[in-house]
C-alpha cells in the first residue's frame, strides 16, 4: 500500500467531550442502543390484563388490514397490459454505493455554491435496495452482478451468464430480441467488459474478452441478438498484428460485422454523423476507444476525439425509439455509468465524482426522454456491488478524528489519478535520465490543485512509479478525508432507483440482486426458459477454437482456481486468511481493475 497506513487507534481522550449528555447520547449511537426512559410502575394487574387484551385485538386488526391492503395493492400494481407496447431502460451504477450518492451531493453543492437541501436527480427517485452477493462469494465482482440482473439467476464471481454448473443460462435481452423487440447496449467501458457482456454472450471467464467480442457480434448459437452498441474496447475487434489491437488470435472482428451488415463507427466524427439518433442505421457498432473511453473529468478535455455517456445514451434512445415507431414492440437498453467502478478500484474520489455527476446528467436525459415519448416505458437504475469501501470520513491521526470531510480538496482537481500517472510513465519514457521531482511536484499543482504536498509523497511518486495512480490517488484522499478499505468490490447493499415507483412497484424495498433481473423479465413479458433451451442445444453442435487454434467449447475454458477473484472454494469460513495475507505485506497490493 501507498505511503503506509497510520495506526486508526480510536482512544477518545477524556478531556476532549466534558458534556455528559453529549458523551450518553454518542455511546448510545456507537453501541447501537436506544437510550430508554426510565419505565412507570405501579399499575393494578386487572389493568395489565386488560391491555393485554387491548393488544391482542389490535394486533389482531392491523394484521387483518394489513392483508388486505396487500390484497388490493397487489392489483392495483402498474403491469402493463400483456399486449401494450412498452420501452424498458435499465441502467447500471456500476460499483456506485448510497455514499457515492453523498460525496457527490456534496461535492457540487459546493462547487456550485448551491444549499444544502439540494439533490441530485437520481436522489430524487430512489425506491429500493439491492443485495449482491453471488453464488460464491459474499462479495460479488461484476460478472455475477450482472448475470443476476440479465439470467435473474445467482452464478459465481467471473461467470457471464453461465450458471455454478457452467451452462449458459438465456438473458433479457436475448429473449426480448427473440420476442421482437429492439436491444441496445452503451457503456463507457469495453463492450466486451462484463456488464453488457453478460446480456448478449456466454463464457466462464469473464477475462475472455476476445471470445465476447465474436459473440457479441452474433458468432455464437443465438447470431446476432444486439441491435445498438455504443462504447468503448475496439481493440479486441481488431486482429492482432494491426494497430491498436489488443487480440490474442488474427481474427478482423470489425470485418466480420460489417460483412453482417453492421454499419461501423469508431471516432467522434462518425458519432457526430448520428446527428444523437437521427441518422443512425442498424446494425449499429461504435467503439469510441481501444479500450476504456477516459474517465469524466479527463474526457471533458478530450470531448472532440470522445462522446460522453449522455451522449451516447440519447443517441441510442432517440434511434430505438424512430425504428420501433412502427412496430408492436418497443425496444430494451441497457445503459451503464461503467467506470464509477474504475473509480473506487482507483480509490480516487476527484475521477468518481465526476463519473455520478455524468451518471446522474444521462439519468435525467433518460427520464426525459421517457416523458416525452408516445410508448409507455419505464427506467430501473441500480449499481450491481459497491466499490472500495468508500467512507466520506478518515481518521488521519490517533487523536479522536474529526467529524468531517473536505469536498473543497477535489474541486481543486482537474484531473484522475490515472491520467496524472499516465502522462508521468510517458514522462518517464521520454526522459529517462532526468530527475523527476518538478515533474512530479508540478503534476501535483497543476492536476489536482494541491501545493501543500510532503516531500515524503513526491519521493515516494519518484522513487515508485509503478504505483503512482494509487499514490496520487491516495494524496487526494488524505487532504478530501475519504477513507476507503478496499481496492476491491464491497458487500454493502445498494440502492435501486426508477423513473416512476409505480411502473416498477415490484423493487420498492429491499431485495436480491435476481429480483431486479426479474423485475425486466416480467416487465417485458419474456420467457427466459426458451432461449436457455436453445443455447444449450444449438450450443451443444458449436465448436470454437481458443487463440492457439485449439479446439474449445464455445463458452470458453473453465477457470483455474488461480483465476478465480472469490479466492477458492470456501464461502463465509475464515480458514487464516489474515495469516496468509500478512505473507505479501511488502507488496503494493495493486489489484487488477475489475
Ligand atoms: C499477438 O501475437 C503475438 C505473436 O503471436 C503474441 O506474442 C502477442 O501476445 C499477441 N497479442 C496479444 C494481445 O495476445
Ligand atoms: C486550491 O488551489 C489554490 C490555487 O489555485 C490554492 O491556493 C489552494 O490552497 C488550493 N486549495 C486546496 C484545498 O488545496
Ligand atoms: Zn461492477
Amino acid at each position: 500500500m501507498a505511503g503506509g497506513e497510520e495506526p486508526l487507534l480510536a482512544q477518545r481522550p477524556s478531556s476532549e467531550l466534558s458534556n455528559e449528555d453529549n458523551l450518553a447520547e454518542e455511546d448510545a449511537l456507537l453501541n447501537n442502543e436506544v437510550r430508554r426512559q426510565p419505565e412507570k410502575r405501579g399499575w393494578g394487574k386487572w389493568r395489565e390484563g386488560a391491555i393485554f387484551i387491548w393488544a391482542l385485538l389490535a394486533t389482531a386488526a392491523v394484521i387483518i388490514l394489513a392483508v388486505v391492503y396487500q390484497h388490493e395493492s397487489s392489483k392495483k400494481e402498474v403491469t402493463p397490459s400483456p399486449d401494450g407496447k412498452r420501452n424498458l431502460i435499465f441502467m447500471v451504477s456500476d460499483g456506485m454505493g448510497p455514499t457515492s450518492l453523498s460525496m457527490t451531493r456534496s461535492f457540487r453543492q459546493y462547487s456550485e455554491g448551491l444549499p444544502y437541501s439540494n439533490k441530485l436527480v437520481i436522489d430524487q427517485h430512489m425506491i429500493g435496495q439491492s443485495r449482491t452477493r453471488s453464488s460464491s462469494s459474499l462479495v460479488t465482482d461484476s460478472a455475477a452482478g450482472a448475470t443476476a440482473f440479465s439470467c435473474g439467476m445467482k452464478s459465481y464471481n467471473g461467470a457471464i451468464s453461465v450458471l455454478p454448473d457452467h451452462s449458459p443460462c438465456g438473458t433479457v435481452l436475448e429473449a426480448a430480441k427473440k420476442a421482437g423487440y429492439m436491444t441496445g447496449l452503451v457503456v463507457t467501458t469495453r463492450i466486451t467488459d462484463a456488464t453488457p457482456a453478460c446480456f448478449a454472450a456466454h463464457v466462464n471467464m469473464r477475462s475472455e474478452e476476445d471470445r465476447i467480442a465474436e459473440q457479441l457480434m452474433g458468432e455464437y448459437p443465438l447470431g446476432v441478438v444486439v441491435d445498438l452498441i455504443l462504447g468503448g474496447g475496439r481493440c479486441h475487434f481488431l486482429p492482432n498484428g494491426t494497430e491498436g489491437s489488443c487480440r490474442a488470435d488474427d481474427k478482423d472482428i470489425v470485418g466480420l460485422a460489417k460483412d453482417k451488415g453492421f454499419h461501423y463507427v469508431d471516432d467522434r466524427a462518425g458519432f457526430d454523423k448520428l446527428k444523437l439518433g437521427d441518422a443512425v442505421s442498424f446494425p449499429l457498432l461504435g467503439l469510441f476507444a481501444a479500450g476504456d473511453i477516459p474517465y469524466e473529468v479527463d474526457r471533458r478535455n478530450e470531448n472532440d476525439i470522445y462522446p460522453s455517456l449522455h451522449e451516447m445514451a440519447q443517441t441510442a434512445m432517440a434511434a430505438l425509439s424512430a425504428a420501433t415507431a412502427n412496430n408492436d414492440k418497443g425496444f430494451f437498453l441497457m445503459i451503464e455509468g461503467s467506470r464509477i467502478d474504475h473509480a473506487g478500484h482507483a480509490n480516487d474520489p476527484l475521477a468518481q465524482v465526476h463519473e455520478v455527476l455524468e451518471y446522474d446528467k444521462t439519468f435525467a436525459s433518460v427520464l426525459e426522454f421517457l416523458e416525452k415519448d408516445s410508448t409507455q416505458g419505464v427506467m430501473v437504475s441500480t449499481s450491481d456491488h459497491e466499490t472500495g469501501g468508500l467512507a466520506v470520513a478518515r481518521q488521519l491521526s490517533p487523536e479522536y478524528p474529526e467529524y468531517n470531510w473536505f469536498p473543497s480538496v477535489l474541486a481543486n482537481g482537474s484531473q484522475s489519478a490515472e491520467r496524472l500517472a499516465a502522462n508521468y510513465h510517458a514522462h518517464l519514457v521520454t526522459h529517462p535520465k532526468d530527475d523527476m521531482t518538478a515533474y512530479i511536484e508540478k503534476s501535483l499543482e497543476k492536476g489536482l490543485g494541491i501545493y501543500d504536498y510532503e516531500m515524503k509523497e513526491v519521493d515516494l511518486l519518484v522513487d515508485e512509479p509503478a504505483i503512482a495512480a494509487y499514490t496520487f490517488a491516495d494524496i487526494v484522499s488524505r487532504r478530501a478525508q475519504t477513507g476507503w478499505s478496499t481496492h476491491g468490490h464491497s458487500a454493502a447493499d445498494v440502492n435501486i432507483y426508477a423513473s416512476s415507483p409505480k411502473g416498477a412497484s415490484p423493487l420498492i424495498g429491499n431485495h436480491e440482486n435476481t429480483e431486479v433481473g426479474n423485475f425486466l423479465r416480467d416487465y417485458l413479458d419474456l420467457d427466459l426458459g426458451p432461449v436457455t433451451k436453445e443455447l444449450q442445444e444449438k450450443g451443444a453442435l458449436f465448436d470454437t477454437t481458443d487463440a492457439k487454434g485449439e479446439k474449445v467449447g464455445w463458452m470458453g475454458r473453465l477457470p483455474d482456481n488461480d483465476e478465480r477473484l472469490d479466492g477458492q472454494d470456501h464461502l463465509e469460513h475464515y480458514s487464516g486468511e489474515h495469516k496468509k495475507h500478512k505473507r505479501h505485506a511488502g507488496g503494493c497490493g495493486c489489484a487488477s481493475e475489475l
